[in-house]
């Protein structure tokens, strides 16, 4: 999400800012925008749109000329993407520029502040608050400034500061977000991945949370916050660039299950205030909630998939009657939809054809339209009275991962919310589900961490000819989920049914060596499941079973068991999905499949 890059040298700034963020484009961006010291004057340039826009601009508007300044590439969350929004930002009086990658949780309460004293805000963007605390914090020292900004933010950011008065040396600082020290010869670079700087240098530092760096042409110096000098060893990059494009992995899919944990922290942190669940953008209050009678979910293919976790989740919480639907049929079945129906649509892009449509014809019959979407300023944003964002980033593998999973979150926020604003949850069991929720990526992570198990159990089965997916209520929900994914990179035949369905026919398909993956984790149905894999041993199937740590009697019924850290039933879901992302990954590996672009799939379908 976001590509910075920072240069100090003795070469032209500009064309080594805009090479570098060309190398970052992989990341996904909006806009894109460069700030540049020149003759002890920050200039800023920025523009929506590709990076050939704003060369364009730089071209048409005269050239910036200097050797520092900071580039960024900007993945819209705070604000449409606009000439406006796009980073850098000044502060107040044009002294600092700031480009930031992450996400400042605690904007809203830091904006009131700085604007009671004062400060003008003209972007939408959370950045612009950085820029403006830099300058009302500047002791004349850029360290101590930026350590007094570190202890107000909440959040996850990547930054590099310019400051009028240091024409010669910049600083940059970063927590949770990624950023790197690039070591030249009489020259020195800030990037947010390796392949920015790639061409000039393969000596980088990489930097721990809330270190500062200070860089100038020959000498990059890093201190805490404490102002205490650290010594870092350079680390020698040996990789090509195509490899560092994926930050060192061999597919962007990988990459995006693994930043599954830091993904679902940005969509639910901000959400979490004082013990409660804050929507701060949207309008749904407890008078028009209570005069709801139906809640509809709509969307297409994992999103869909989430809306089937949605239903059963938002039932369950709030007692509204809820039903899910897939975009390309929703349209056309003439739903009972009126304007005691909330209509909640889902989509990672923001574009698909179908689900716009669905979402037009929702409102057409007085429906009140709620979007869980990844894509800032994207169509179903747009036209939707209200809109939940998933904080994923960009997802570049067509699979997706990362933004379901954040959707699944989008999920028990809302269902959550609910039920709190209609005071049909007590604050214990509130905040049992708060703690689950915040523990979640923690619990992922471990999961991720596990991979060599699932890519041992994929090595056995990757040539299977079918495969089942079995489970009972909010785990059918995300076997639906587990199968697609399997069929869509790897090519083998696969589906998901209810456990409790298969014996209305589909189990004569079942025969020596079918694999099927077998999901336990629903704790009152556990038994039932157990006999449910009785029934598949008996007919010669190979059972990989996942279910909870703790629940080792299955290990006597299953040929493989793997295993996920105990939590709330909230949050199970995106516990489950995890392992099954991870077999579908390593046996398209394995088949030595286009795991990243897998044949007539596209990312958006703009089209019906
Ligand atoms: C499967 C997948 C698709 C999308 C579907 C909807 O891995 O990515 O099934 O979920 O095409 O796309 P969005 O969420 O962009 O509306």
């Amino acid at each position: 999400m976001c590509g910075i890059v920072g240069y100090v040298g003795k070469k032209q700034a500009v064309p080594i800012l805009i090479d570098g963020l060309s190398k970052l484009e992989y990341r996904g961006y909006d806009s894109a925008g460069v700030a540049v010291m020149q003759d002890g004057k920050i200039e800023v340039k920025k523009a929506k749109g590709r990076l050939a826009v704003l060369e364009e601009k730089l071209n048409s508007e005269g050239k910036i000329t200097g050797v520092m300044g900071i580039g960024h590439t900007r993945w819209a969350t705070h604000g449409e993407p606009s000439d406006t929004n796009a980073h850098p930002h000044l502060s107040k009086t044009g002294k600092f520029a700031v480009v930031h990658n992450g996400i400042i949780e605690n904007y809203i309460k830091l904006r009131e502040y700085l604007t009671s004293k004062g400060f003008e805000f003209i972007s939408e963007t959370d950045t612009e608050v950085i820029a403006h605390l830099v300058e009302y914090y500047y002791t004349g020292n850029m360290v101590e400034t930026v350590a007094k900004i570190v202890e107000k933010v909440e959040g996850s950011y990547a930054l590099g500061i310019l400051c009028d008065d240091n024409p010669d040396t910049f600083v940059a600082v970063r927590k949770e977000s990624p950023l790197i020290v690039g070591l030249g010869d009489g020259e020195n670079f800030i990037a947010s991945d390796v392949p920015a700087i790639l061409g000039y240098t393969r000596d980088v530092y990489f930097l721990e949370n809330d270190e500062i760096v200070v860089l100038s042409s020959d000498d990059v110096k890093i201190y805490t916050t404490d102002g205490d000098e650290i010594k870092k060893e350079p680390f020698r990059v040996n990789w090509d660039i195509s490899a560092a494009e994926k930050g060192g992995y061999e597919h962007f899919m990988f990459k995006e299950i693994m930043e599954q944990p830091r993904a679902i922290k940005d969509t639910i942190s901000p959400r979490i205030q004082n013990g409660k669940i804050v929507l701060d953008d949207i309008n749904l209050n407890a008078d028009y909630i209570k005069k709801l009678d139906k809640i509809y979910i709509v969307a297409c293919g994992s999103a869909y998939h989430v809306g089937v976790v949605g239903k059963y989740v938002i039932e369950d919480m709030t007692r509204i009657p809820v039903e899910v639907s897939i975009a390309s049929e929703f349209r056309y079945m003439n739903p009972i939809v009126n304007e005691r129906t909330l209509t909640v649509v889902i989509s990672q892009s923001g574009e698909t054809a179908d689900t716009i449509a669905a979402m037009r014809e929702a409102k057409r019959l007085g429906s009140r339209t709620f979007a869980v979407v990844n894509a800032v300023g994207s169509a179903i944003a747009r036209e939707a009275d209200d809109v939940l964002y998933t904080w994923a980033g960009p997802e570049i593998s067509v699979a997706t991962t990362k933004a379901y999973s954040t959707q699944l979150n989008a999920m028990y926020l809302l269902s959550l919310y609910i039920a709190q604003e209609l005071e049909l949850i007590d604050n214990a069991r509130l905040n049992d589900c708060i703690e689950a929720l915040e523990k979640l990526p923690d619990n992922i992570q471990s999961i991720v961490e596990n991979k060599e198990e699932i890519q041992y159990i994929a090595s056995k089965y990757y040539n299977a000819k079918s495969v089942f997916f079995l489970g009972r209520t909010l785990d059918y929900a995300v076997s639906l989920e587990g199968s697609l994914k399997l069929k869509e990179i790897s090519y083998i035949h696969s589906e998901a049914y209810a456990a409790g369905e298969l014996k209305h026919g589909t189990i004569a398909l079942i025969e020596e060596g079918t694999v099927v993956v077998a999901l336990c984790t629903v704790k009152p149905l556990f038994d039932k499941m157990l006999s449910n894999i009785k029934e598949v041993k008996a007919r010669g199937a190979v059972v990989i079973a996942i279910a909870e740590e703790g629940h080792t009697e299955i290990e006597k019924e299953a040929d493989y068991v793997i295993y996920i850290p105990k939590s709330d039933s909230l949050v199970l879901p995106s516990e489950t999905v995890v392992p099954l992302q991870l077999f579908a990954y390593y046996v398209a590996s394995l088949k030595g499949l286009d795991i990243d672009k897998p044949r007539n799939l596209a990312k958006s379908v703009t089209v019906e």
